[in-house]
């Protein structure tokens, strides 16, 4: 045994004596987090020292990583997955498996003064892969039927947190998630349902969004007729009927109370006539839900003119 190894044998018999008391927290705090087949890095707080650090040793729930002294000594399975950086203590740890999680501790004994440790945590987590959202293959009508979405991956999942239409979709009196966010309730939908829903699903080293697609069947609501009131004789007046619905609505125009075979959304007068006057029905049918509303729009000549009057 030389001065030095001496020297080091009683200061590491020494610092055993006084245990935790000396140099705490030469490692950030953690928890550290790593992936599967990923590397991580557990950097010190030192800054290189003049002289080599005497000793430097890692230790993973009390087994042996590296010792690194005069010689070094690797730990079983450890011997092509780590780099140690002698200056400043530094491991790297490379192909991450999840057993790799757990509590290390790193032992320095700098030249001719006590020994300095630290431990911190490593958290490793399966990447996150295969996100879907399932819901039941059903026709959904608004106040009538009620749904769920869930949301599923691979991986070790975290968080998982929904978006509708890219906002954040929040409970609420039709609305609610289960504990672990998996899956939302909608009962019963209605139109605001109806929409792009994501999944975002994440650890803290990867995330996956996965978007699905919710029908609800609504409708017709808020139908109206966009037009003028009036305008003069000869003039092209074009009347559009429009109805928030899903699927889309059929229309169908009546004039003052007649059928007018007129069954797109757009209702167009080329030239102004006596005939064209009156109260223009527009009814908006939706195939699916079976509902149907109408509006009436009252086209009128210009104000004061005689030249136009209803027929009737
Ligand atoms: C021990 O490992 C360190 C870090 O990899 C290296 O710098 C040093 O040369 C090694 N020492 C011996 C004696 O192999
Ligand atoms: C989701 O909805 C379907 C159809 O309404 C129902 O059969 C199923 O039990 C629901 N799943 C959950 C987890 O509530
Ligand atoms: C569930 O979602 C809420 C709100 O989006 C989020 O704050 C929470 O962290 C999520 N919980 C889990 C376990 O993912
Ligand atoms: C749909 O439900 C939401 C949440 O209860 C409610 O705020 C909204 O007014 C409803 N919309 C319609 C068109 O009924
Ligand atoms: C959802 O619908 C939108 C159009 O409304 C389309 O661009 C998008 O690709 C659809 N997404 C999915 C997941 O089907
Ligand atoms: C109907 O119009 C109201 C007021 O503009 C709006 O809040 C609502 O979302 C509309 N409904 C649908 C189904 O578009
Ligand atoms: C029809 O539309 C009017 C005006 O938008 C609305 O007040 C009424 O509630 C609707 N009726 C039905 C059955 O949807
Ligand atoms: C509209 O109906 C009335 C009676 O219901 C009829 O007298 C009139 O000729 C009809 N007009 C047209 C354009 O069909
Ligand atoms: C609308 O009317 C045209 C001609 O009358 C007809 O060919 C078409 O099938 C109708 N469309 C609908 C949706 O009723
Ligand atoms: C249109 O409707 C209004 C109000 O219902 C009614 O006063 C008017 O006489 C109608 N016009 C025609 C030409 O039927």
């Amino acid at each position: 045994m030389d001065e030095k190894m001496l020297r080091t044998a009683v200061l590491l018999i020494l610092s055993g004596y006084l245990g935790i008391c000396v140099g705490e927290g030469i490692l950030p705090p953690g928890p550290l987090s790593g992936g599967v087949a990923g590397t991580v890095m557990f950097t010190t707080t030192l800054r290189p020292a003049e002289s080599p650090f005497s000793s430097v040793s890692w230790s993973f729930r009390g087994g042996n990583i590296i010792t690194s002294a005069e010689g070094n000594h690797t730990g079983a399975g450890y011997a092509n997955r780590i780099s140690l950086d002698r200056a400043t203590g530094a491991l790297e740890l490379r192909n991450l498996v999840l057993e790799d999680s757990g509590e290390y501790t790193v032992t320095i004994i700098p030249d001719g003064e006590p020994q300095k440790q630290g431990k911190t945590t490593l958290n490793v987590y399966a990447l996150i892969s295969g996100a879907t959202i399932r819901s039941p293959a059903a026709i959904l009508i608004e106040e009538k039927s009620s749904t769920n979405l869930t949301c599923e991956a691979s991986g070790s999942i975290s968080t998982r947190v929904w978006m509708k239409d890219g906002r954040p979709l929040n409970p609420s009196d039709r609305v609610s998630f289960s504990i672990d966010n998996r899956t939302v309730f909608i009962q019963p939908v209605n139109s605001s349902n109806h929409g792009t829903y994501q999944c975002r699903v994440s650890n803290p080293v990867s995330t996956m969004t996965v978007a699905h697609n919710l029908t609800v069947n609504f409708g017709p609501h808020n139908i109206s007729i966009t037009g003028p009131s009036a305008a003069p004789p000869g003039q092209k007046v074009i009347l559009q009927c429009t109805a928030a619905s899903v699927p889309p609505a059929t229309f169908s125009w009546m004039l003052n109370g007649n059928e007018t075979h007129v069954n797109s959304s757009l209702y167009i007068i080329e030239r102004l006539g006596a005939e064209n006057i009156g109260n223009y029905t527009c009814t908006a049918r939706n195939m699916v839900t079976l509902q149907e509303n109408s509006t009436v729009l009252n086209l009128r000549g210009y104000d004061g003119g005689s030249c136009l009057k209803s027929t009737k």
